[in-house]
C-alpha cells in the first residue's frame, strides 16, 4: 500500500467546499460552522488518501458523527458491516468500529488489508470468554450446539459451530436442530434468547458495560412523559428492560423500526451515537437518545483515522493466524447461510 506522511494539500475552495458538505449534515445535529471548519481539512484528507491508497472506511453506527458523515464509506450493524466486508473491493479496509468487527472483515477477507484506528477499540463480551472456556463448556454439554455472538474473538468463533448477530440470533437459534444451545458470551441476551426462541439456552457471564446500564425505571419513566413513544431495545440490554418495550433486536433493526413506523416519537435504549445518526437521516421524527457512551467504540476519531491512512503502525494492522481463521470463518459462513434477509 502506498502510504505517505506528506499531507495532500486542499486548495482554500476544497476547504470551502468541505465545510459546507459537513455543515449541512451536522448543522442537524446543532453544530455550528465553526466546528465544521475545525475538521474540515481532517476530513478532507481522510477522503484524499482513501481514494490515492484504494481504502474505504467501515464505521459502526456508534461512531462519532464526524466519522459517520465525515468520512465513512458504508455504516451499519455488525451483520451489515460483515456482509459489506465481504463485498469490499479496496485494497484496504479502515474500520471504525470496535476489533471483533475488524478481526470478523479479517476472516473473511484474509487477502485484505484490515487496519483499526485505535489500540482502545475492545469490547467488554468479546474480553469475557476465552477459547478454553468454550472448550470446557462443550465438555459440560455434550452434543449441545454452540452459538457465538459476533462480540467475540477470532479464537472464540474459531471453537463454535455458528457465529450470530443481534439481527439473526433469534432466526439462527430456532433453526438449529437442538432443543438445547448453548450461547456465548452474554448473559442478557442468552436470557432474552429463551423466550425468543422458545430453546433452552445456556451460556455465559459477560455483560456489555453499555446495556448493562439501562433500567426498566428508565424505561416506564421514558413511557410517562412521552405519550405515544414507541421504545427500541438492545437485545444486550437486560430482560427486564426487554419486556417493557416495543422492539428488541439490532441497531439495524432499530433504524428500520423508527424509518418504516408511523410513530412520531422513538427512544433508542441503546450507545448514543444511533440516535445521534438517526437525527440526521430521519430529521422529521423525534428521536430520544441514551447519552451512554461506549469508550472502546469512541476511542476512535478522525485523528486516528488519519494517522492510519498516513502512516499505519504494524499494532494497527488486524493478523490473525491461519489456523484460527479458517475455523472462524466456517462459523461466520454457516451465519450467512442460516440468516434469510441477506
Ligand atoms: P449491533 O450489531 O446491533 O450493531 O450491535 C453491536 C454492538 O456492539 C452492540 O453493542
Ligand atoms: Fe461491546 Fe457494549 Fe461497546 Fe458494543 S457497546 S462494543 S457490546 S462494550
Amino acid at each position: 500500500m502506498k502510504t505517505s506522511i506528506l499531507s495532500p494539500s486542499p486548495s482554500k475552495t476544497d476547504i470551502v467546499q468541505e465545510v459546507e458538505r459537513l455543515y449541512k449534515i451536522m448543522k442537524t445535529l446543532n453544530w455550528t460552522r465553526e466546528q465544521c471548519e475545525l475538521i474540515a481539512p481532517l476530513t478532507w484528507e481522510i477522503n484524499q488518501r482513501k481514494k490515492e491508497q484504494n481504502a474505504v472506511i467501515l464505521a459502526h453506527s456508534y461512531q462519532m458523527p464526524q466519522v459517520i458523515f465525515g468520512v465513512a464509506d458504508f455504516v451499519g450493524d455488525s451483520y451489515g458491516l460483515s456482509r459489506q466486508a465481504m463485498e469490499v473491493e479496496a485494497d484496504t479496509i479502515i474500520f471504525c468500529g470496535v476489533e471483533f468487527m475488524a478481526e470478523t472483515a479479517k476472516i473473511l477477507n484474509p487477502e485484505k488489508r484490515v487496519l483499526i484506528p485505535s489500540l482502545e477499540a475492545g469490547c467488554s463480551l468479546a474480553e469475557g470468554i476465552t477459547a478454553e472456556d468454550i472448550i470446557n463448556l462443550r465438555n459440560q454439554h455434550p452434543e449441545t450446539p454452540v452459538a457465538c455472538y459476533v462480540n467475540t474473538s477470532a479464537a472464540v468463533k474459531a471453537e463454535c459451530d455458528v457465529c450470530v448477530t443481534s439481527a439473526n440470533a433469534v432466526e439462527i437459534i430456532k433453526k438449529l436442530d437442538s432443543d438445547k444451545v448453548i450461547f456465548v458470551p452474554d448473559k442478557h441476551m442468552m436470557n432474552n434468547l429463551g423466550p425468543l426462541t422458545g430453546k433452552d439456552i445456556v451460556g455465559w457471564t459477560a455483560e456489555c458495560i453499555v446495556h448493562n446500564q439501562f433500567t426498566k425505571e428508565q424505561v416506564q419513566q421514558l413511557r410517562s412523559e412521552h405519550s405515544g413513544i414507541k421504545i427500541l431495545a438492545h437485545t444486550e440490554c437486560d430482560p427486564s428492560v426487554v419486556m417493557v418495550a416495543d422492539f428488541v433486536g439490532s441497531t439495524g433493526g432499530m433504524i428500520k423500526y423508527v424509518k418504516t413506523s408511523s410513530a412520531e416519537k422513538f427512544a433508542l435504549i441503546t450507545e448514543c451515537g444511533l440516535a445521534e445518526r438517526l437525527k440526521v437521516e430521519v430529521p422529521n421524527k423525534t428521536i430520544l437518545g441514551s447519552c451512554v457512551l461506549c469508550p472502546h467504540m469512541k476511542s476512535i476519531n478522525l485523528e486516528n483515522t488519519l494517522q492510519v491512512l498516513r502512516s499505519p503502525s504494524p499494532e494497527h494492522e488486524i493478523e490473525i493466524p491461519s489456523t484460527v481463521s479458517t475455523r472462524a470463518k466456517a462459523s461466520l459462513q454457516k451465519m450467512f447461510e442460516l440468516t434469510t434477509e441477506k
